[in-house]
């Protein structure tokens, strides 16, 4: 029932109202044990994770200053500051990593990339089963070359999740969510 209920009410919460405390080691490891156990066709293992605490998250600050000042260069020191200070919101940050073979000879590219769509999701939810909570972001960063390579990833890699973990400084109101009908109906057979 517990994990129901987990799924029926789980919301994310924005990035910048997590705040300490974060997840201890020994929980964030069940909360990663818990996101790598996802189905993943033809035991691929196609993403990895990195864990960035207070050390790693200010040495990624610098690096989304330094690429954000550079690709605007008329951008006000305030504006940098927010991109120093954007990763380090919360406080655990995994940055999650799929690299994609496009041409493995059976798993399709979709089943690559979707096993780790699985994984980010597994980790919201045990990190909410955890006592946290969690947003799942991608933002600019994840789409500049110049981060995953400081992050020590190759072009081949993608960044498919910035995952922000902490405890809310308050609580999410309820989102628009589609209902039940818009998404659902029985098929009983070609039409016609
Ligand atoms: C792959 C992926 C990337 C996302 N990137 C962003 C983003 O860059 N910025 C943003 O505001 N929300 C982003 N979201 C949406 C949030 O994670 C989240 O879905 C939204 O805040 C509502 O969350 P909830 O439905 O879990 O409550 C992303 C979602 C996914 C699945």
């Amino acid at each position: 029932m517990y994990t129901l209920d987990l799924l029926l009410t789980r919301r994310s919460v924005v990035a910048k109202n997590l705040s300490e405390p974060g997840p201890s080691d020994v929980e964030l490891e069940v909360i990663l044990q818990a996101g790598i156990r996802v189905p993943d066709h033809g035991k691929l293992g196609p993403w990895r994770i990195q864990v960035l605490k207070k050390a790693g998250q200010a040495a990624l600050g610098e690096v989304y200053a330094r690429l954000f000042a550079a690709d605007h260069p008329e951008a006000e020191p305030r504006l940098i500051e927010v991109e120093r200070q954007r990763p380090q919101r919360a406080p655990v940050l995994l940055a999650v990593t799929a690299r994609i073979d496009p041409l493995h000879p059976k798993i399709p590219e979709l089943e690559q990339r979707m096993s780790g769509g699985a994984l980010c999701q597994n980790i919201l939810i045990a990190a909410h089963a955890s006592g946290y909570a969690a947003q799942w972001l991608t933002e600019w960063p994840a789409f500049h070359p110049g981060v995953k390579q400081a992050l020590g990833h190759d072009a081949e890699a993608d960044i498919i999740g910035l995952i922000y973990i902490g405890t809310p400084t308050e609580p999410p109101s309820e989102r628009n969510r589609p209902t039940l009908d818009q998404v659902v109906s029985e098929w009983t057979g070609p039409q016609g």
